[in-house]
């Protein structure tokens, strides 16, 4: 497996955090190089907290720079049902002495692009609505070519999980999508088709909940929040962030498909849905992108699970 650098454009958030955590566990596969944070499931101050308190916990000694406050047009909806008034299923862990960079995300992602050894690339993951990226690629389309790839949680190939046909980080900030899908750039979607059976189980969670390990304790406790309140319904916590890593740590347990990518920026009842045109031979080569279409459920939990208690092994 070739080891890439990456910016991880995150708002942690419970599942944002579980993924950090599997980032984490895999030095041979990750050189992080910032944390971004954007606001989403929580306003722009905690998320950037968690970003903070969540990478030191993780003994990730990665800069983090905060993000936009809200949403390029629409104003900001958070996911506090989901993620809890902390933005981390109101778990508490220390707060960290680190405070983020001086510049805003975009800023911090162009100055680290452009200051790159010549010939290096960076792949950027995002697990947040696309907010700093979309502006970031419309500021400084320059930076294009400093970028090998962007691979993200968002969008559906059909369904939604806030309104019947948009996922949330989409939702959230759709005009920030349709820049970044008709960007050129190489782009991996990892939608909620397969990300939603990404879930973590209630007796894998009670587990990892009683665990002496303390990074397995701290996911449990925060997955558990998820499965009591807005998930309570489904009996299992989708781990929806983890799916951009795993895909580039495993990629031989997804099924995926060439798609040209865009995203409904109208009012109407699917704003914020994405379209995802599987007829790829209508566009530019430049317009052909990956949708992750299916995965291997048991063998996503199994690598999750291992790696969570590998960094608890680790830190503690
Ligand atoms: C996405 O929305 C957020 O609540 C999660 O962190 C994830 O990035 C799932 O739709
Ligand atoms: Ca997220």
């Amino acid at each position: 497996m070739e080891k890439r650098k990456i910016i991880v454009d995150c708002d942690p958030g419970i599942d944002d955090s579980i993924a950090l955590a599997y980032a984490a566990a895999h030095p041979e596969a990750f050189e992080l190089l910032a944390v971004t944070t954007v606001a989403g499931n929580q306003t722009i101050e905690k998320v950037t907290r968690n970003a903070l308190d969540v990478t030191a916990l993780f003994k990730l000694n990665v800069p983090v720079a905060a993000g936009m406050v809200e949403p390029i047009v629409r104003e900001l909806q958070t996911a506090s049902e989901f993620h809890g008034k902390n933005g981390l299923g109101d778990c508490t862990i220390p707060r960290a002495d680190a405070e983020p960079e001086k510049e805003m995300a975009v800023f911090y992602i162009k100055k680290l692009l452009t200051e790159l050894p010549e010939g290096e690339k960076v792949t950027l993951i995002c697990t947040a609505p696309l907010t700093n990226i979309g502006l970031l690629l419309k500021i400084y389309p320059e930076v294009k070519a400093k970028i090998q790839e962007i691979v993200l949680m968002g969008g559906a190939i059909a369904g939604g999980n806030v309104t019947a046909s948009a996922e949330f980080n989409i939702y959230v900030d759709p005009e920030a999508a349709r820049i970044v899908f008709k960007s050129g750039l190489p782009i991996v979607m990892c939608g909620l088709d397969v990300t939603e059976k990404c879930a973590l189980t209630s007796s894998q969670i009670q587990k990892l909940s009683q665990s002496q390990n303390k990074i397995a304790r701290f996911c449990g406790e925060m997955t558990g929040y998820s499965l009591a309140n807005g998930n309570k319904f489904r009996g299992k916590v989708s781990i929806h962030d983890a799916v951009p890593y795993m895909y580039l740590t495993h990629p031989e347990i997804f099924k995926v498909e060439k798609v040209a990518l865009d995203v409904d920026c109208s009012d109407g009842v699917s704003a914020g849905r994405t379209i995802v045109d599987f007829r790829w031979w209508m566009y530019e080569e430049s317009e052909e992108n990956i949708a992750v279409v299916d995965v291997d459920v048991a063998k996503f939990q199994e690598y999750l699970i291992e790696a969570i208690y590998e960094l608890g092994e680790k830190v503690k």
